[in-house]
């Protein structure tokens, strides 16, 4: 089964062309992210128009490094939600009239179960299959949760964050630091230059509970900037990345641990976090999968991958014209 799966919920154009859920012939992001970074970040018009210009190039580049055409397709499908409105009609309308005129099955797929399945994604038909039931950190620019996958795939929710997301955490705490949009890898990249590494900043462990707090952190970083006359960017952008990376790590091995997990998966744009990755791979007893940094941000491939589990699932969700709102499937534990 071939998928060409689109994905514009943010600020990534992306379309993919992907054969069984798992090996990707083309993978194809127009990132807008210069665009946005006069803004400090994301303004949805200025998204939705991008994603206009953009789609139908990506959407031909992908079938032209698949070396796939039109009629080679199985499957079209596009990320329903969540996401910004106004970007995200914009790739599930063409998807949709692809679908259409093609007079193939069109799959609305959820973006956050598409950054889980990513972990089942390969270039090379080497596929090492995360065994069930998981526990997934699901970390991006606007969730952060924990989630148990159980057979089906079913998603069940165990916790997540009470105030920020951990990749607003990173893209907020840049702009204080006076640094560019997206946060995320230039506070890894300044962190890497830190040499005293002895600054500490607090953890919110809300001990007891799944959950994550990043508003604490986030005021601890403003407090030390304001006070300082010269405040040193390296070594503060190190001590907030080791405070997110230790909660992180070690909520989620505590969570995979107890609940019995066969593997810890990460997923989610600051999945993408070297740091993140080493800790998680060191402290964990449990088999860790996380995607290659390019399939942590947003990418259709993802989509794709989901796009399967729904087929296989949801057979009903095979339909003409999706008139409900967006639902998420993930259910509470
Ligand atoms: N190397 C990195 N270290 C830390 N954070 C990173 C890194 N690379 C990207 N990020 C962060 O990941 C986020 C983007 O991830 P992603 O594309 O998954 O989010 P999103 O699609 O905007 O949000 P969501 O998936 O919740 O709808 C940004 O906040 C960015 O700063
Ligand atoms: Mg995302």
């Amino acid at each position: 089964m071939r998928v060409l799966a689109i994905e514009s919920s943010c600020d990534e154009t992306a379309a993919a062309v992907v054969t069984d859920g798992h090996l990707i012939e083309s993978n194809i992001v127009a990132s807008q992210s210069e665009l946005h970074a006069q803004y400090g970040g994301i303004v949805p018009e200025v998204a939705a128009r991008a994603h206009l210009g953009s789609i139908i190039p990506v959407v031909r580049q992908a079938l032209a490094d698949a070396h796939v055409e039109w009629q080679d397709l199985d499957v079209i499908s596009a990320t329903r939600g969540p996401g910004l409105p106004s970007a995200l009609v914009v790739g599930f309308g063409v998807a949709r009239s692809l679908a259409f005129g093609l007079g193939l099955p069109f799959v609305p797929v959820d973006h956050i179960e598409g950054h889980v399945m990513a972990n089942w994604l390969t270039q090379n038909d080497e596929l090492d299959v995360p065994l069930l039931p998981a526990v997934a950190l699901v970390v991006s620019g606007g969730h952060t949760e924990l989630l148990l996958v159980e057979e089906g795939p079913i998603f069940k929710r165990l916790g997540g964050t009470r105030d920020d997301a951990a990749g607003e955490a990173f893209d907020k705490v840049a702009r204080l630091l006076g640094l560019s949009y997206p946060g995320g890898p230039e506070i890894s990249k300044f962190a890497s230059n830190a040499v005293v590494r002895k600054m500490h900043f607090p953890r919110a462990w809300l001990r007891g509970t799944d959950d994550f707090s990043f508003s604490g952190l986030k005021t601890a970083v403003y407090r030390t900037v304001e006070e300082s006359s010269n405040p040193d960017i390296n070594e503060i952008a190190w001590a907030f990345q080791e405070s997110v990376v230790d909660i992180l790590s070690k909520k989620a091995i505590r969570a995979a641990e107890r609940e019995g997990a066969q593997s810890l998966l990460l997923a989610g744009g600051v999945a993408a976090n070297r740091r993140l990755r080493e800790v998680v791979y060191e402290r964990s007893t449990i088999p860790v999968h996380i995607p290659l940094p390019t399939l942590c941000t947003d990418n259709a491939a993802m989509i794709a991958a989901a796009t399967r589990m729904e087929m296989a699932i949801a057979p009903d969700k095979l339909i003409d014209i999706d008139p409900t709102p967006y639902r998420s499937r993930v259910q509470k534990k």
